[in-house]
């Protein structure tokens, strides 16, 4: 089909929702794939022609170098919101949704409420393309345009957020572009928003942000960042933040997490990284 004119996030932290759509294009060609996401072809082919063959063979190596431990996360994730779901979760707020389509190809109760967060600019992209394939979510699916360092949860309320409801709150992949006292602001934001069960994970990862493939994705998508802004997230004290912040925290080792999914163990049996899953008391 004739892919809509939409202005295409060719810059910026925007454009790193493309990167995973690519690793979730890989994913869904592979016959032994561990989810299916028909969608992701769609945007890539959206956004194509805003790339001279350059940069969007830059982002291609780049999707490579991320893909194995990348891709199970993206299963993890899925899985995650499924046990929320089963838990008595019907509130889903995806924090930097990105190009993430869960509200469509996940089996979610046609009940949930599911917010997706994200700069406008991600949306100025997604949303017509969304609607150019007609793609239907399979709940209800509320967009809010907003950017997580300013005032995201009052667009999230005016969405129709429900305070009263457990959330599953997920970070995939967007506190990390935050300044520290920015993600910490979004941390006690959803501290404040959050009914008792609700369920925050946090990865607990060592980064070696000095390794070429963080080099060559900042050079290609952080060139708005020169000014030499941290972006650091929440660091190494996020799991005794939220200790202390009325949320009962759990631990489970990334290899043990991704074990059932078959592939090769990414983090090759360091035990100190993985998950923390943190349920609001
Ligand atoms: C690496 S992508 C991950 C996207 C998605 N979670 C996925 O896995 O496909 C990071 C996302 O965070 C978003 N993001 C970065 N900074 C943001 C901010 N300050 N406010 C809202 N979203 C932001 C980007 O636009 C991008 O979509």
């Amino acid at each position: 089909m004739t892919e809509p004119a939409v202005p295409i996030p060719t810059a910026g932290v925007a454009m790193t929702a493309l990167g995973v759509a690519l690793i979730r294009v890989r994913e869904t060609g592979r016959p032994d794939g561990l989810y299916t996401d028909p969608l992701a072809e769609a945007f890539l082919a959206a956004a194509r022609p805003g790339f001279d063959d350059d940069r969007w063979s830059r982002m291609e190596t780049l999707a490579d170098q991320f893909y194995e431990g990348r891709t199970l996360a993206v299963k993890a994730v899925d899985d995650s919101v499924q046990e929320a779901v089963d838990a008595g979760c019907p509130q889903i707020v995806l924090l930097g949704a990105g190009l993430d389509t869960r509200a469509f190809r996940l089996p979610l109760p046609p009940g949930t409420l599911f917010f997706e967060v994200d700069l406008p600019e991600l949306f100025d992209f997604k949303e017509p393309v969304l609607a150019a394939h007609r793609a239907r979510p399979v709940c209800t699916r509320r967009v809010v345009a907003a950017d997580l360092a300013g005032d995201w949860e009052r667009v999230l309320l005016t969405q129709g957020f429900r305070t009263d409801l457990p959330t599953a709150w997920i970070d995939e992949g967007v506190l990390g572009y935050l300044a520290r006292p920015d993600a910490y602001a979004v941390a006690e934001a959803v501290t404040r928003l959050s009914a008792p069960g609700s369920r925050f994970g946090i990865g607990r990862f060592e980064v070696d942000a000095a390794a070429p493939r963080y080099s060559a994705l900042r050079e290609l998508v952080m060139a708005d960042n020169a000014s030499g802004r941290p972006v650091n997230g929440l660091g190494p004290e996020a799991e005794t933040w939220f200790a202390t912040h009325g949320w009962r925290t759990t631990f489970r080792a990334w290899d043990d997490l991704v074990a059932a999914y078959g592939r090769p163990a990414t983090l090759g049996g360091d035990h100190a990284a993985g998950k923390v899953l943190a349920v609001r008391e």
